[in-house]
């Protein structure tokens, strides 16, 4: 049976204890969940949630991470302290992070590397602007930041990877994707990675969606063929949204 990878990002929201709260409640609601679930509390309450999700099947994930393993980089965060913590996985290349904080694809490609020189899985989130959507240049945006983003990653490591495509217009907007034009570009990744890694690799490869992802569009989506998961935000915030988000299939 296919499986789904379903990852809910949380942003800068959640003190301590209403992520830990939030965390306890998912625990209970996805006990038996079908799917692969990460979650990614914001940095400050990562050991508190760790210790709550030891031993369940949810997931712990890092919304970021710095792009050197240690040293004089004030207000980073390193790869050796997430793993410290448990975190197996990491969000890199997210929207915001290259639009509000500038991010380029070359930093970006370097986070990558990082992470899986150290054990870490990371999500490469990839996406076009409504301006670069209009003018056509979708393909092109989306495919640099693939092609960019896994430059010097080894077909070895391709698996431990997940490319999340996330439209930028359709990001907090309340705006989807419809699921065919979501297909559409996860084809066109397939058809990217192809020509970097083979087929093989390309047909492997788990491609997410994200933006405004919610409990009644996500079974639609996910029924596309080359959608493989779910990147969420806002609806990752609640048990009562991403409860049956990740149960999609229960
Ligand atoms: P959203 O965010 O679900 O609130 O649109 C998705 C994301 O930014 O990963």
């Amino acid at each position: 049976m296919r499986s789904y990878y379903i990852a809910g990002n949380w942003k800068m929201h959640k003190t301590t204890g209403e992520a830990v709260a939030l965390a306890q409640a998912l625990v209970t609601e996805l006990a038996s969940c079908k799917e692969r679930v990460m979650i990614a509390p914001p940095f400050t309450a990562l050991a508190a949630v760790a210790e709550v999700v030891k031993g369940t099947n949810l997931r712990l994930g890092a919304q970021n991470m710095g792009s050197e393993l240690q040293g004089a980089h004030t207000g980073e965060v390193s790869a050796l302290m997430l793993r410290d913590l448990g975190v197996s996985a990491v969000i890199l290349g997210h929207s915001e992070r290259r639009h509000s904080y500038h991010e380029d694809d070359a930093l970006i490609n370097r986070k990558v590397l990082l992470a899986l020189e150290q054990g870490l899985e990371p999500i490469l989130c990839v996406g076009e602007t409504l301006e670069e959507r209009e003018a056509g240049s979708l393909e092109s945006v989306v495919g640099t930041q693939v092609r960019e983003g896994l430059k010097n990653v080894s077909a070895a490591q391709l698996p431990a990877i997940t490319i999340a495509y996330e439209p930028v217009w359709a990001i907090g907007t309340g705006k989807t994707a419809t699921p065919l034009d979501a297909d559409a570009v996860h084809a066109y990744i397939r058809v990217v990675l192809e020509s970097l890694y083979g087929a093989e690799a390309a047909r492997s490869m788990c491609i997410q969606y994200g933006g405004s992802v919610k409990p009644d569009n996500v079974a639609e989506l996910m029924a596309q063929p080359n959608i493989d998961g779910a990147l969420v935000g806002g609806a990752a915030l609640k048990v009562e949204s991403f409860g049956p988000i990740a149960n999609f299939r229960a």
